[in-house]
């Protein structure tokens, strides 16, 4: 089975960098497959503490696999189910940072809108043209672009099939920062960097509770978050977090 998704460490952050450049990344099943056993490999691994996914400088990904696809029958999707593993990268507890140059497309662009933080080169171009091959986005298009742009500018991307630039896409809100394409993953790696430092198990449960924003009611939310609050006061990082402040050193962080 070809590599078509590459990974390596710089400290505790990973990279995964997808490998399918013939087709501009696009996401076939077997890709999808090592992505997930990757990120979840490296979600249970204590020496990883931040995710950084890119496509190369050239493109992210062009969506999911149209040769994959075209020839099936409603129950073929349906029997496949191939968009239900997408669950799996919905519950990965590190922070994932998505380094964007060139298309992120359809599932691409899903697949970017699945990670925490979003560093797009000048150029990146994000839309979901699924509207154009006679479908609509299948893996969380219509839900997570809109709650990103809002409804009317997500009406027009995916009604229409437009793509976004990169100072655009930042903009609306899709995107947390633009830089050019030679800085793009080198700014992902800086910031992962820096997200690493902090408490692993404070991260994962922020993050957490951002996500969770979407899903619930502000009360429920705000109920929410003080009970993770609370929780990370039996973490020895929130003990040594605070003497060390008090103390005016720099903590250690454990993850414990
Ligand atoms: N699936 C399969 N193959 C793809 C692909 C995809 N999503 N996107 C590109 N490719 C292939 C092309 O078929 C082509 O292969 P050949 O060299 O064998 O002909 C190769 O990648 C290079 O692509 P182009 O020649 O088209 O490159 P371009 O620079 O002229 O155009 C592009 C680039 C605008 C991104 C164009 O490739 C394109 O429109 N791609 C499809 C985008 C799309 O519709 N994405 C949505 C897919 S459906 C989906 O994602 C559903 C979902 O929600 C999960």
């Amino acid at each position: 089975m070809p590599e078509y998704v590459k990974t390596t460490t710089q400290g505790a952050v990973a990279l995964l960098t997808l490998n399918r450049p013939e087709v501009l990344n696009a996401l076939s099943v077997e890709l999808m497959d090592q992505l997930i056993a990757a990120m979840e490999g490296f979600d249970r691994d204590p020496a990883i503490h931040v995710m950084v996914l890119t496509g190369g400088e050239r493109v992210f990904a062009a969506g999911a696999d149209i040769a994959d696809m075209a020839e099936a029958s409603v129950v073929d999707m349906m029997q496949r189910n191939n968009l239900a593993r997408w669950l799996r990268i919905k519950v990965i507890r590190k922070p994932i940072i998505a380094a964007v140059s060139g298309y992120c497309l359809g599932g691409g662009c899903e697949l970017a809108m699945h990670c925490d933080i979003i560093i797009a080169a000048e150029s990146a171009k994000f839309g979901q043209p699924e509207i154009n091959i006679g479908v609509m986005p299948g893996a969380g298009g219509t839900q997570r672009l809109t709650r990103a742009i809002g409804k009317f500018k997500a009406m027009e991307v995916i009604l229409n099939g437009r793509f976004l630039s990169a100072q655009e896409a930042f903009e609306a809100g899709l995107v947390t920062r633009v830089v050019s394409k030679e800085q793009c993953l080198s700014e992902a790696l800086r910031l992962g960097q820096q997200i690493a430092e902090r408490p692993p198990i404070a991260l994962q449960l922020a993050k957490e509770a951002i996500l969770a924003a979407d899903e619930m009611s502000l009360s429920a939310g705000l109920e929410y978050e003080r009970k993770l609050f609370y929780s990370l006061f039996s973490t020895e990082d929130q003990k040594d977090g605070m003497k060390a402040f008090l103390e005016k050193r720099k903590p250690t962080f454990h993850g414990r």
